[in-house]
């Protein structure tokens, strides 16, 4: 994941009070749950095709496993590098890599057009607040068409992805708006009136993407749905315990299953925490993730 706890003011607190809190250590379960949930659901489903939407680095895909299961997998990220990567580090043989496709593609496909259309509000203008102002209007009126992807699938794995979907936007905005007001970025990340736009795309994004993953599972086919719904920075203490601020949000709500609707039945859940560089020594920081999968059956129709 890119960069956090940069982005909590896009985040909502979810404390009541203020911390600190104290928390037991807890190990990571990411690789371990993730695997086994998705291993149930491509158990569960047709063995015709998968579709991996996000798939990254690929840590927390059973790649092996799904390529001797199904036909044909189409893998898709947005970043070509971070999936070749994940790809070569998998030890797929010629054979189960012959089974894949690749399709680097955004899936909200708005990004690129709407950082284009950020770069020429920039030089059209040089006053730092009506670039802001024309910036979250763009936000506030883009439609988001969704993923390019054709076809439906036995089997849709959405691994991680639904929380990160408008990080390229929020991190290329603000790099563009620096190179124009050079250190000035701040003005942009602390404006309320960016922000609310940007939480509000994210949101609309977010909701395109589940429609997306009912559009592209085939009847009475089977989807993974997984993310961390929630961020917790943690300090390691004297007494082997970690301190924390509290939890923020990262989705529209704390439960991904706000996200479903009558189009989904759900077959499968759990929850874990995905710990990242765990602090191991007094004063470390690390970062714990509440992580929720579910497993999702479409209706035959
Ligand atoms: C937290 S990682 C998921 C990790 C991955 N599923 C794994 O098993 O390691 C999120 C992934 O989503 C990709 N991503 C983020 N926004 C995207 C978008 N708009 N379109 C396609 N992929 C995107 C990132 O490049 C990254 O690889």
């Amino acid at each position: 994941m890119s960069d956090p706890m940069n982005m909590n003011k896009l985040y909502q607190p979810d404390n009541v009070a203020a911390g600190p809190y104290i928390r037991d250590p807890v190990p990571c379960q990411q690789v371990a749950e993730s695997k086994k949930l998705i291993l149930a659901a491509a158990e569960w489903a047709q063995p015709g095709s998968a579709l991996i939407l996000g798939a990254g680095h690929c840590a927390e895909l059973p790649l092996k496993e799904l390529a001797a299961r199904f036909e044909n997998i189409t893998l898709n990220d947005i970043d070509n590098a971070v999936l070749d990567e994940g790809l070569s580090a998998a030890g797929l043989t010629d054979e189960e890599r012959a089974k894949l496709t690749i399709h680097i593609a955004d899936l909200t496909g708005v990004t690129e057009s709407l950082i284009s259309r950020i770069e020429d509000i920039l030089s059209a203008d040089r006053d730092p607040q009506a670039v802001i102002e024309a910036m979250a209007h763009l936000l506030d009126t883009a439609l988001v068409p969704g993923m390019p992807i054709t076809g439906k699938y036995d089997l849709v794995i959405a691994s991680c992805v639904l929380s990160q979907l408008h990080f390229g936007l929020l991190h290329r905005a603000r790099l563009a708006f620096d190179r124009q007001f050079p250190g000035k970025d701040e003005l942009l990340a602390d404006s309320v009136r960016w922000t609310s736009a940007l939480f509000e795309m994210a949101r609309r994004m977010e909701q395109r993407f589940i429609d997306n993953l009912a559009d592209h599972v085939a009847p009475g086919g089977f989807i993974y749905l997984s993310d961390s719904t929630q961020i917790c920075e943690v300090k390691g203490t004297p007494e082997g315990k970690w301190e924390t601020a509290g939890t923020q949000r990262m989705l529209r709500t704390r439960y991904i299953t706000d996200y479903l609707d009558q189009r989904f039945v759900s077959v499968g859940r759990e929850r874990w925490d995905w710990v990242v560089t765990p602090p191991l020594q007094p004063g470390d920081i690390g970062r714990v993730y509440d992580v929720q999968g579910v497993v999702l059956r479409t209706w035959r129709t």
